[in-house]
């Protein structure tokens, strides 16, 4: 085993501690990553608050690195490069959605980052608040020159989470998008939708967040909380992209979808309320999404250095990792947190 030095919460607790970690030796396929940055989702607030068990929590499913040593069978990666890794670290490669590059939907669920269970040795996975990640080469991706590494870890979840579906809906010059919950995943989600070439609009119950918006590219800016602001935008949108972080009605966003359009739903993963008749008048669709498949994450990548996108990012100290998770989980980032690892040395 190799040793390396991560953040990890122990059974039951939700405090990180600076803890020694275990990652395996290297398979023939993997590729050893010194990690150096890696964003704070907010998925891993959810996993620290609902952690139980025996097993150490160790989040983070979005980080840049660089290599430091490959198995014998890694062909596209080399000692030294840039790279990047996000929330899924394996899959089955053989189902039909692994065949059409939708490994997030493998039938054998993919191997999550952290939390999962490595397919091979049956151990749990350990995330990227840490110094080092072991990875299989099929889930490593390069990183295009001219993107930031600190800016671009976020791409790997927050990113690719809204990208794909963007993507899948066809979101381009012709359509009207709107953004609710303007954070982690919101921001990109609107930075890639305004490159895209849509009409994009931003709800908020964040006042305070209308002329980021507009620093963002987006033209609208309808604040939830507001019934008049609402009603002014009912039927109006013909995608709408919900990344807020906590259980809600869909109800009051699912009326301001046109008709045909969809609400596609990306942010709290787990119960919501709908009624069937938001969905029969106008004929909305309901949809959700997660990660990101191989062929897409790439195409993100390539998209981000094309566009020169990355997320808007506050750089922490890894020791700050607590006051970073406390933070967002009060709104108080614009509009992620990214901690640098090489405290952990
Ligand atoms: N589908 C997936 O695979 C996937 C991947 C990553 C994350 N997620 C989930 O997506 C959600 C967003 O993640 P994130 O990292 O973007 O979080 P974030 O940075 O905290 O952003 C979430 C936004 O939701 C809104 N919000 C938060 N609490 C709210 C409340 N009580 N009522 C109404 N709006 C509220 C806020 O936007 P405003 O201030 O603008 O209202 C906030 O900025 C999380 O639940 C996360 O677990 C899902
Ligand atoms: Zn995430
Ligand atoms: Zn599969």
């Amino acid at each position: 085993m190799r040793s390396t030095l991560g953040w990890s919460a122990d059974s039951d607790a939700a405090t990180l501690r600076r803890t020694p970690l275990e990652r395996r030796d290297l398979r023939p396929d993997d590729i050893a990553v010194r990690i150096d940055y890696c964003g704070v989702c907010h998925t891993d607030a959810h996993s620290l608050r609902g952690h139980q068990g025996a097993t150490p929590l160790v989040p983070g499913h979005e980080f840049t690195g660089v290599v430091t040593e490959i198995g014998p069978e890694v062909a596209g990666f080399t000692v030294g490069d840039a790279v990047a890794v996000g929330n899924i670290v394996d899959s089955c490669g053989t189902c039909d959605m692994c065949e059409v590059g939708q490994e997030n939907f493998c039938r054998e669920f993919p191997t999550l980052t952290y939390g999962g269970t490595d397919r091979e040795d049956g151990t749990t996975t350990l995330g990227g608040y840490s110094r080092e990640y072991v990875v299989r080469e099929s889930f490593v991706y390069h990183l295009p020159a001219g993107l930031n590494p600190a800016a671009a870890a976020p791409l790997l979840c927050a990113g690719v989470t809204v990208w794909e579906p963007l993507r899948a809906l066809d979101v381009g010059p012709s359509t009207r998008v709107a953004v609710a919950g303007l954070g982690g995943l919101g921001h990109l989600a609107v930075k890639f939708a305004v490159a895209l070439g849509a009409e994009t609009s931003v709800i908020s119950r964040s006042a305070d967040k209308a002329e980021d918006a507009r620093a963002l590219g987006a033209t609208g800016f309808v604040l939830s909380t507001d019934p008049e602001q609402r009603a002014a935008a009912r039927d109006r949108f013909d995608v709408v992209i919900d990344t807020i972080a906590v259980s809600h009605d869909v109800g009051p966003y699912l009326r301001m979808v046109a008709m045909d359009g969809t609400l596609s739903h990306l942010g709290y993963l787990g119960e919501i309320t709908v009624q069937t008749m938001e969905l029969l008048g106008g004929r909305k669709k309901l949809s959700s999404a997660g990660s990101g498949g191989r062929p897409a994450t790439a195409a993100m990548l390539e998209f981000c250095a094309t566009h020169g996108i990355t997320a808007d990012v506050e750089v922490l100290p890894s020791a700050q990792v607590n006051a970073a998770l406390e933070r967002l989980e009060r709104n108080d980032v614009r509009y992620r947190f990214v901690l640098d690892m090489s405290d952990l040395d």
